[in-house]
Parts: structure tokens; C-alpha cells; sequence
């Protein structure tokens, strides 16, 4: 089966990966310039070649699986994709026409899917000749089991059990999710990366005291202000931003601290600093102790 990822970010590199790990699986990975989509590939290159040093895979498993992935523009290399994986920028605009624009490109039997963390599967669909489902990876993609599997209110019963299938294939647990945003797991993980930011906001605790308090006293594998860091604060307060838009209720208001640090560029892993600093040595230092 060919996969065509749409987006060589963080979620499309992951993506890509979870699919070239998988025997039978190949993925066209695309950007809207050829060099990101090139850029996207390098970085899962470098990654492998750590885990090969590592001796977590010998080289000649890592080449099989870096052989099935080729970056380009989706014009190119999307003709012949079985299913689409839309991983773009988290904006209704850019979804919408990158499906429109797919539509044309891709054969008729291929199934389109987006793994948007919380926008409306259905109006993402909207204008598209063709059903759109929901297909929500989470960070590390690679590593991380589960899929939420999104029916919008057009998305037909045999493509949700079909990702559903796809989704085992590949080694990850499905589960099926009515659209609602947020779907199930960021509705309840992003409000509470949120509630860290209020903690910290008050005063109640340091960074890394409610990391740490997270982390030993819920079993909780990152605290939640260095996974909201892992994550993106840009993409928990989008996040955030759409859970309130779509309810209208206070609880789901934005923490202030977290707006602020978005405007400031402070986003977390990728811009280098967000509650924490990450350290060219590897190490990070919280920035309430620098
Ligand atoms: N093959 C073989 N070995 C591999 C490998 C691979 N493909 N990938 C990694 N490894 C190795 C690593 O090198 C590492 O080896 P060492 O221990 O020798 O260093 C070992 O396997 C363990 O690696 P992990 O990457 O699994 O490391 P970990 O056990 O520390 O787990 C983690 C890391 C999975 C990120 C864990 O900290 C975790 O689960 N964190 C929470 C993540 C989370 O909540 N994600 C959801 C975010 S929300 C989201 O994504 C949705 C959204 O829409 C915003």
C-alpha cells in the first residue's frame, strides 16, 4: 500500500515512519516545497542513524525502511497513493484546500484522512468529492500505539473500518471516536497541560516541582509542562483555543501564561525554549531557574 503524508513536520515525519516500518508499506512524503519535504527525510535519516549507533537496529533494517520513504511535492508523487494521510498546518483553510487540491491529483479508490488534533472532520470534508475521515497519530507517531479513528458526519462506515484495519496493520490499537472537538484524548491531555500552565502561573509549585509531582505522583511518563513543551504550547493553545470556540465554556479558557509565551515564540522543543531551555549538550534547564 502507498501512503502519501501530506506535511514533513514532526507528526508527517513520525507518520511516515510508523508506515515504512511496516512490511508492504511505502510513503510518498510531501511538503509544499520540495525541500522541506527533503528536510523532513534527512531529519528521519539522522534519527535512524542514532538508533544504529545505539545498536536498537542494525543498518541494513534501518535502509529498508528509510528505501520506502521518498519525499516530494504531492503534485509528483500522490497520483498512485491508497490512502492519504493529511498531517499539514492545523488551520481549517490549508486542510480544506489541500484535500480540494488532492482530489484532482488522486486516483479515485484512494481514501483521504487527516490526523488534525481537533478541528471538524466534516468541515474539513466540506467541498471535497470524496469522504474525508479522521486518522489522529499521536507524538512520537512512531512510537505511540494508539489512533483515534474520527467518523465526520459524512465519513461512510466501511472507510472508518478500513483505517481501523489499516491502523492494526501497522501495530496500533484503533479506537473510534465520534467528531467532537478534541476528540477523546486531547480533550482531556490538553486542559490539563493547560491547568500546569495555571499552576505555575500562581505560584503554586515551580516547573520542575509540577513536573516531577506529575510524574511520581500520577505515573505519568513526562510532567505535563515538559510534554506540553514536547508537544508544541502553539499547538496546545490552538488546541485550547478550539475547545473553548466550540463549547463556549470557561473551563476550557487558555491559560494566560501559555498565550503569552506563543506570542514570544517561546513554543517549546522546536524553538529551543518554552518552559524549559533545551541545551545544545542534550540537557534542559527550567526557565525559572536560569
Ligand atoms: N526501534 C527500536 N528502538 C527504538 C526505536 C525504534 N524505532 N525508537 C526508539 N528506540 C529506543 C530508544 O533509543 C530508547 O533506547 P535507550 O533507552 O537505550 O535510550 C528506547 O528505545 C526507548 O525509547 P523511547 O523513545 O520509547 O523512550 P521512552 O521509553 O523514554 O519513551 C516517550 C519516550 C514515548 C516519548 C514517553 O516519554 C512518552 O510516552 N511520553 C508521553 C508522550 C505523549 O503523551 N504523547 C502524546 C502527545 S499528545 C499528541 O500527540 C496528540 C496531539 O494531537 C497534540
Amino acid at each position: 500500500m502507498k501512503v502519501g503524508v501530506i506535511g514533513a513536520g514532526t507528526m508527517g515525519q513520525g507518520i511516515a515512519k510508523a508506515f515504512a516500518q511496516v512490511d508492504g508499506y511505502s510513503v510518498a512524503l510531501c511538503d509544499i516545497k520540495q525541500e522541506w519535504a527533503e528536510g523532513g527525510k534527512d531529519k528521519i535519516v539522522k534519527g535512524y542513524a542514532k538508533l544504529v549507533e545505539k545498536g536498537k537496529l542494525t543498518q541494513e533494517q534501518v535502509d529498508k525502511i528509510t528505501a520506502a520513504i521518498t519525499p516530494g511535492l504531492k503534485e509528483d508523487i500522490c497520483a498512485d497513493c491508497d490512502l492519504i494521510v493529511e498531517a499539514a498546518f492545523e488551520d481549517m483553510n490549508v486542510k480544506q484546500t489541500t484535500f480540494k487540491e488532492l482530489d484532482a491529483i488522486c486516483k479515485a479508490d484512494c481514501i483521504f484522512a487527516s490526523n488534525t488534533s481537533s478541528l471538524s472532520i466534516t468541515e474539513i470534508g466540506k467541498g471535497v468529492n470524496r469522504p474525508v475521515v479522521g486518522m489522529h497519530f499521536f507524538n512520537p507517531a512512531d512510537r505511540m500505539k494508539l489512533i483515534e479513528v474520527i467518523a465526520g458526519v459524512n465519513t461512510p462506515v466501511d472507510i472508518v473500518e478500513k483505517i481501523k484495519k489499516i491502523s492494526e496493520e501497522i501495530g496500533k490499537t484503533p479506537v473510534q471516536v465520534n467528531e467532537a472537538a478534541g476528540f477523546v484524548v486531547n480533550r482531556i491531555l490538553i486542559p490539563l497541560i493547560n491547568e500546569a500552565a495555571f499552576i505555575k502561573m500562581e505560584g503554586v509549585s515551580d516547573i520542575e516541582g509540577i513536573d516531577t509531582a506529575m510524574k511520581l505522583g500520577a505515573n505519568h511518563p513526562m510532567g505535563p509542562l515538559e510534554l506540553g513543551d514536547y508537544i508544541g504550547l502553539d499547538i496546545c493553545l490552538a488546541i485550547m483555543d478550539v475547545l473553548y470556540n466550540e463549547t463556549k465554556d470557561g473551563k476550557y479558557r487558555a491559560c494566560p501564561l501559555l498565550r503569552k509565551m506563543v506570542r514570544g515564540g517561546n513554543l517549546g522543543v522546536k524553538s529551543g525554549k518554552g518552559f524549559y531551555v533545551y541545551n545544545a549538550d542534550k540537557t534542559k534547564t527550567p526557565v525559572d531557574k536560569l
